[in-house]
């Protein structure tokens, strides 16, 4: 058994310890925007916040985390979509089939709120979620934008 506080609600659901962290917010409690992609902590498809920072929650296991650990998905990062990142990605039209979205959106998120400057670099650095369709140059741009900068020209790739 494990009791978790995801969203700012505690919850207690019966999973073997060494149940990855993204099964159980996806089919135990229904909360199917954080996506699987690799299971293997590659390609960030799956990442949410814990206390924070941003972790890959295939490679989780329930069993480590405390009830005092905040975890944070995708439905728990804004109300109505309104957070910086959120406005930012559909200001500047970033996904294409969105499925590594969730994931990119966590990990910029996670980024700004230690960096309110990145550099392209320190984006570099820090986004090493995997989008197969080629969206980098548009995440870049929308990073930029949520950090306060103006849109980039060209944003679009
Ligand atoms: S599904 Fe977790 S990193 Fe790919
Ligand atoms: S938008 Fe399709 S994988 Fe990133």
């Amino acid at each position: 058994m494990a009791r978790l506080n995801v969203n700012g609600k505690m919850r207690t659901v019966e999973v073997e310890a060494d149940t990855p962290l993204l099964w159980v917010i996806r089919e135990q409690f229904g909360l199917t925007g954080t996506k699987y992609g690799c299971g293997v902590a590659q390609c960030g498809a799956c990442s949410v916040h814990v206390n924070g920072e941003v972790r890959r929650s295939c490679s989780i296991p329930v069993g480590v985390l405390k009830s005092s650990d905040r975890i944070t998905t995708i439905e728990g990062l804004s109300h109505n979509a309104s957070h910086p990142v959120q406005r930012a990605w559909a200001e500047i039209d970033v996904p294409q089939c969105g499925y590594c979205q969730s994931g990119q959106i966590m990990a910029a998120a996670a980024l700004l709120a230690r960096n309110k400057r990145p550099t392209d670099a320190d984006i570099d650095a820090a986004m090493t979620n995997i989008c197969r369709c080629g969206t980098y140059q548009r995440i870049r741009a929308a990073v930029k934008l949520a950090a306060g900068g103006a849109k980039a020209a060209g944003g679009a790739q």
